[in-house]
């Protein structure tokens, strides 16, 4: 496919190339349009080398053949990475001042930014209102990540991975080719879960000891926002209950902020009424202190230990999926440490029993497994402890395949929206006839 990459000037454009070169890798005829500043940060002889297409940049070359329109008309998919805060602000307004600005707007593909900037430039009111209108037109916008930025500052602004941008801008480009590709990007792309309600719970629960300590875990939310962002990206309605995430909010999702297990139980309930299908994806305590205590818990000469009592917290999952929740499909995760393939799946089992879960996506966590990582490898059980499919990528990735389970598991009406909610027994049925040939990805 004709995929044209454009690059902002930002010094994240050094990563830019990297994306040229998965997307070409992969077979694609990628054409890379930088504006004047990326030149600065990036070199056209790399770009050219690397894209294996000549690089234009200036609107006023290339004339007779239109050039300011054709690479624009001619694109399947357009990729801009990094995106600055000005790049943004220039696409949300729709204007057109050179080679990049013209050829987004006469084009009618599907469109995926990648930010990057500074901490302060993205969380700007008037950023933040420019990244908006774009998600509103049917932008995907991928990213930005936490982490070091350029100078000595860290936190939201960095750019994606290459990787996980491209597997986004395919995943953004399927959606849209799944709806016949009609209508340009302003006109909001549909995907398979248009009109559908989701509710996403990611993250890791915290519970207060005293005012400065806490009983945590060391879940990222990563798993759980992309799960989150996919399902946007495909059209639904999504509400993200984020609880303590270490990466920015995704766009576009109703975002509640949590921190406990209570908390985070009292969204999840508040949300989950008439969803059509809520994922479990956080990490939950299952413990809390029994109580917190007012000021700081002070240690006193000669204490050699400390006892912490700890009580139950309700297990929000089970309690979902012991109530009824016809039209509801209801996704948990199961974190494990067990490292022999078998007993991981018989764990998931049981533990997709117990909850009442419709589907478990069971995946192996350890100190250098799960939770940071950009990758990861899970599988998913089914009603009848049948592994329906195996995962394993970066967690967008395993995010759309979850979501492709998902679609797989609710009968015909479920592609459209106005006819009845598929039931629980619904989805029980269809277990049993899916194969893992048709969900495998
Ligand atoms: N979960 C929940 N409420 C809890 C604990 C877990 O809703 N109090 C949900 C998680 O969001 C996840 C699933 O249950 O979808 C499994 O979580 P996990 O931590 O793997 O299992 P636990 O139920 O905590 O069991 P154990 O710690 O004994 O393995």
């Amino acid at each position: 496919m004709n995929v044209v990459v454009g690059i902002a000037g930002g010094i994240a454009a050094y990563k830019a190339v990297g994306v040229v070169r998965a997307l070409v890798l992969a077979g694609h005829d990628v054409h890379v349009v930088p504006t004047e500043a990326a030149l600065r940060f990036v070199g056209r002889p790399t770009l050219e080398a690397i894209s294996r297409n000549p690089v234009h940049v200036d609107l006023y070359e290339g004339v007779a053949e239109v050039r300011h329109v054709a690479i624009g008309q001619a694109a399947d998919l357009i990729v801009i990475a990094p995106a600055t805060a000005n790049t943004i602000a220039k696409l949300a307004a729709g204007l057109a001042d050179d080679l990049l600005g013209n050829t987004v707007l006469a084009s009618e593909a599907p469109l995926v930014v990648a930010p990057a900037m500074h901490t302060e430039m993205w969380r700007n009111a008037a950023t933040q209102a420019n990244i908006q209108t774009l998600v509103d037109r049917g932008v995907t916008v991928v990213g930005p990540a936490v982490g070091q930025l350029t100078g000595a500052d860290s936190g939201p602004g960095r750019m994606e991975e290459p990787e996980v941008i491209v597997e986004s801008a395919l995943a953004a480009y399927g959606a849209h080719a799944a709806q016949g590709g009609h209508g340009a990007p302003g006109s909001g792309l549909a995907g398979d879960l248009q009109g559908r309600r989701v509710v996403v719970s990611a993250g890791g629960t915290r519970e207060p000891l005293d005012p400065v300590r806490f009983l945590g875990n060391r879940s990222s939310g990563k798993q759980g926002v992309a799960i989150a962002d996919a399902a946007r990206s495909r059209g639904a309605e999504v509400v993200l209950i984020a609880a303590n995430l270490e990466i920015a909010d995704p766009h576009g999702c109703d975002i509640r902020k949590v921190s406990t297990t209570l908390e985070l139980r009292e969204a999840v309930l508040d949300t989950a009424r008439g969803a059509d299908l809520v994922v479990m994806a956080a990490a939950v305590a299952d413990f809390r202190p029994a109580t917190v205590s007012e000021g700081k818990i002070k240690k006193q000469p000669g204490d050699e230990g400390l006892t912490l009592e700890l009580v139950r917290n309700p297990d929000i999952l089970a309690e979902l999926g012991h109530a009824p929740h016809d039209g509801t499909l209801l996704v948990g995760f199961a974190a494990e440490t067990e490292a022999d393939p078998e007993r991981l799946i018989e764990l998931g089992r049981a533990k997709r029993a117990a909850k009442g879960a419709d589907l478990l996506v069971v995946n192996r966590v350890g100190w250098t497994e799960g939770f940071a990582s950009d990758e990861n490898r899970a599988s998913v059980i089914g009603v009848d402890g049948e592994v329906v499919t195996e995962l394993h990528g970066s967690k967008v990735s395993v995010a759309h395949g979850i979501l492709d389970v998902v679609v797989s598991r609710w009968d015909d009406r479920f592609a459209d929206p106005a006819a009845t909610t598929p039931t629980a027994t619904d989805t029980t049925t269809d277990a049993d006839s899916a194969s893992e040939d048709d969900t495998t990805r």
